[in-house]
């Protein structure tokens, strides 16, 4: 394949091979059309192998969008620290589809939600909520969390066979403990995890979607109104409440920018974390040996869950960014305006970085996975998702021992249409 150096060379910027590959992917057509379907029920795409052995920054549509994806582990690292990208959606050339544009025509440019913003703004926001997942502040949780998936397990055991391990255990915990941070009373917990759900999934009208996401920003409105009447001074408080006290009071912050802060804690928080629960035990079931070495060594969580992270990269489409200039990323021209996709499933797949990385092994030594994201937008709340996934892991592991799926894994419901991979329902016994 002619080497890529960067420069327009031919008009179209795509060579002669580079185009029959994309053809043969594409089936006929000049380009990929992106998402491209996970391969079942845990692996990537199966275009991805091939592109970062032949094209490992490849044309696609994207939202009808000239962009690229860039499959290798480096060059995804590349992208997703390049300051010459930009992740703020409403940049005019910024690949949205449909569903998104209205939801972002409804609810104004997102102020707050930092995810989706450039530096400086970006590095403002995301430092007023950084105390909240330190290291420290999550691990002081862990004896609360241990206690509420405790509690889950026994209600679950307790209850009828088959159980659904999904609305049952991984949906209620990270709903339950974000709301915790936020400070949302226990009784408003159902309301949440109902709209979040249809937020998330592509499988729903474009309405409900735009329903659930007004509904959720109503919610948080009225919890701000509340607190700026009523806040918690302790340092160590909520987050609306820290923000309204630190923040909004000295008018650092304006009321929507600690609304939007808020939501995006909402839905970045519980629905990555219940969706990865919830395959993630079913991944560690279809491994029996090693969900019950998990069992017996709780000292194996840490890497088991470091290994789920890497092994399902549960964001289907996580990090669009648009170029702001042109730019070069692993050797290929990317002009201002265009889109990419830093294809971090395939970079926790990349054979150049990781021996044997289609074999789930919970004692790779390797740590160093992309599922979290990388670079300034790299998960904030990684920390506080680790400890909830670690004891939800080795506590089942050893509670529950005989745990097993009460219906074949071709009828297992996955979210094959969710912007977070996942299962619907995850049938079990014990
Ligand atoms: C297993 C669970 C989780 C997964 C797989 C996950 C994944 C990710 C990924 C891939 C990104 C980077 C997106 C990008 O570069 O565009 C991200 C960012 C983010 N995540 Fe998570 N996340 C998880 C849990 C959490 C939790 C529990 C919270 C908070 C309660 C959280 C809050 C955030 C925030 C605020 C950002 C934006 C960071 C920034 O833009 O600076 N996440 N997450």
């Amino acid at each position: 394949m002619p080497e890529k150096t960067g420069q327009d060379l031919s008009g179209d910027r795509i060579d002669a091979h580079t185009r029959e590959l994309i053809k043969e992917l594409a089936d006929g057509a000049e380009r990929l059309t992106f998402p491209l379907p996970r391969s079942f029920p845990f692996g990537p795409p199966a275009e991805y192998a091939e592109l970062r052995s032949k094209c490992p920054v490849a044309p696609a549509v994207l939202h009808g969008k000239n962009s690229w994806l860039i499959a290798k582990y480096d060059d995804v690292r590349e992208a997703l620290q390049s300051t010459s990208l930009s992740a703020d959606m409403s940049h005019p050339d910024y690949p949205l589809n449909p569903g998104m544009r209205a939801s972002l025509a409804a609810s104004g440019p997102g102020a707050g939600s930092f995810l989706k913003m450039d530096p400086p703004e970006h590095d403002v926001m995301r430092r007023m909520v950084t105390r909240d997942f330190t290291v420290k502040r999550v691990e002081a949780l862990r004896p609360k969390i241990q206690e509420l998936v405790d509690g889950l397990i026994d209600d679950m055991l307790a209850g009828p066979q088959p159980a659904d391990l999904f609305q049952a255990l991984a949906t209620p915990m990270p709903n339950t403990v974000i709301c915790w941070l936020l400070g949302v009373p226990q009784s408003d917990h159902d309301f949440f995890q109902e709209r979040s759900t249809y937020f998330f999934r592509r499988d729903v009208p474009d309405d409900v979607r735009l329903t659930a996401s007004k509904e959720l920003n109503e919610y948080v409105y009225n919890l701000i109104d509340q607190r700026i009447d009523d806040p918690d001074t302790d340092p160590e408080a909520d987050i609306i409440s820290r923000l309204v006290v630190e923040q909004l009071r000295d008018g650092k912050i304006s009321r929507r920018e600690v609304q939007g802060i808020a939501f995006l804690m909402l839905v970045a928080g519980h629905e990555t974390t219940g969706n990865m629960a919830a395959l993630g035990t079913l991944a560690l079931l279809q491994h029996p040996e090693q969900y019950k070495a998990l069992g017996e060594d709780p000292s194996l969580a840490p890497g088991a869950v470091e290994e789920l992270m890497r092994f399902l990269t549960i964001n289907n489409e996580p990090n669009w960014r648009v170029a702001k200039e042109d730019t070069v990323i692993g050797g290929q021209l990317i002009k201002a305006g265009e889109g990419v996709v830093p294809l971090t499933f395939s970079a926790n797949r990349d054979e150049g970085h990781y021996t044997a990385p289609n074999t789930f092994d919970i004692r790779r030594p390797d740590r160093d996975h992309l599922g979290f994201g990388y670079g300034i937008h790299q998960c904030l709340g990684q920390p506080l998702a680790r400890v909830e996934l670690q004891v939800f892991y080795a506590t089942l592991a050893r509670r529950v021992p005989t745990l097993k799926l009460a219906v074949p894994l071709e009828e297992v419901p996955f979210k094959t249409n969710a912007e977070i991979y996942g299962v619907h329902s995850l049938p079990v016994t014990w």
